[in-house]
């Protein structure tokens, strides 16, 4: 009888070894492609790296103690597919993402716009949504955040420096340091560069305004317009100036699908 106990334990050890030993074979395995994924990633191989991450995530999926790496691997995967063109297939998984409260607090308005723009392949954000510059209602330019969460064009921020509050939500915009924030600038060159060079344009136009130089400042307008069309910031800046080289019947034009477009837009 004792021998049977010893016989029996020492099978379960046996079982209980060769159990461990295949998964840790796998693991390790797992944890190989993970390299090779980060490598292709990082070599810009971004089909191969979309393939492999999709492997990983899909591997690691059982295991209980990967959470960390998993949410990793899910950004390589969705960063990989944003890369290689695959953006709504990229925003489905950053929302997963997303949904699981991955984001840091400060991204959130952010994150909540790209992800809507995106889902909807909607316009480029309004005056009123959280992404635009809360000053000016354009994409931001060179986005400085504020503490309560909303964010501005450096310029905008400067010119409104003696304001404390956030125009928007009201919140304390807090006395942090005004840099750059740079990675919601990334996120902004790479979804709409088209609408930051049309902004460019807007603001040579405006200075032309200024300087009196109106068929000039038209062609800027009408050049923006070219890159973005319909914009309302860009129709509403050529609207004035058609109203003031007195082509009122074009300018009436353009205020018109502004309305149409922001109907809200207070301005
Ligand atoms: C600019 O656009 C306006 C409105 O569409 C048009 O009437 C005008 O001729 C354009 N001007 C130039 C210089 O292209
Ligand atoms: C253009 O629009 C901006 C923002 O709405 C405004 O501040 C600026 O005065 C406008 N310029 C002209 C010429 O309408």
């Amino acid at each position: 009888m004792n021998v049977l106990k010893v016989l029996l334990v020492q099978l379960l050890r046996l079982l209980v070894w060769l159990w461990c030993r295949k998964r840790t074979k796998q693991q390790s395995g797992t944890m190989n492609l993970i390299s090779v994924a980060h490598d292709a990633f990082n070599s810009r191989d971004y089909g191969l790296a979309t393939e492999l991450y999709k492997k990983c995530v899909s591997e690691l999926d059982g295991v209980a103690d990967a959470a960390a790496t998993r949410l990793d691997l899910q950004f390589g995967y969705a960063d990989s597919m944003a890369n290689s063109g695959r953006l709504r297939d990229a925003v489905a998984v950053y929302a997963r993402i997303y949904k699981r409260g991955c984001v840091p607090d400060r991204l959130r308005h952010l994150a909540t716009a790209l992800i809507g723009a995106l889902h909807a392949d909607g316009p480029p954000p309004a005056p009123f949504d959280p992404l635009a510059c809360v000053a000016c209602g354009s994409v931001p330019r060179q986005p400085v955040s504020w503490n309560c969460g909303h964010c501005v064009c450096l310029k905008c921020d400067q010119k409104h420096s003696r304001d404390a509050h956030c125009p928007r939500c009201g919140k304390s915009k807090g006395r942090s340091r005004r840099e750059v924030n740079v990675l919601i600038n990334t996120l902004v060159q790479k979804f709409w560069p088209k609408h930051l060079e049309a902004a460019a344009l807007r603001d040579e136009g405006n200075s032309l305004f200024k300087g009196g130089c109106l068929k000039e400042a038209l062609e800027k307008y009408n050049a923006s317009d070219k890159l973005v069309k319909d914009y309302p910031l860009t129709l509403a800046n050529r609207s004035h100036v058609l109203l003031s080289l007195n082509r009122a019947q074009v300018a009436l034009a353009d205020a018109e699908t502004v309305i149409k477009i922001w109907p809200h837009w207070p301005k």
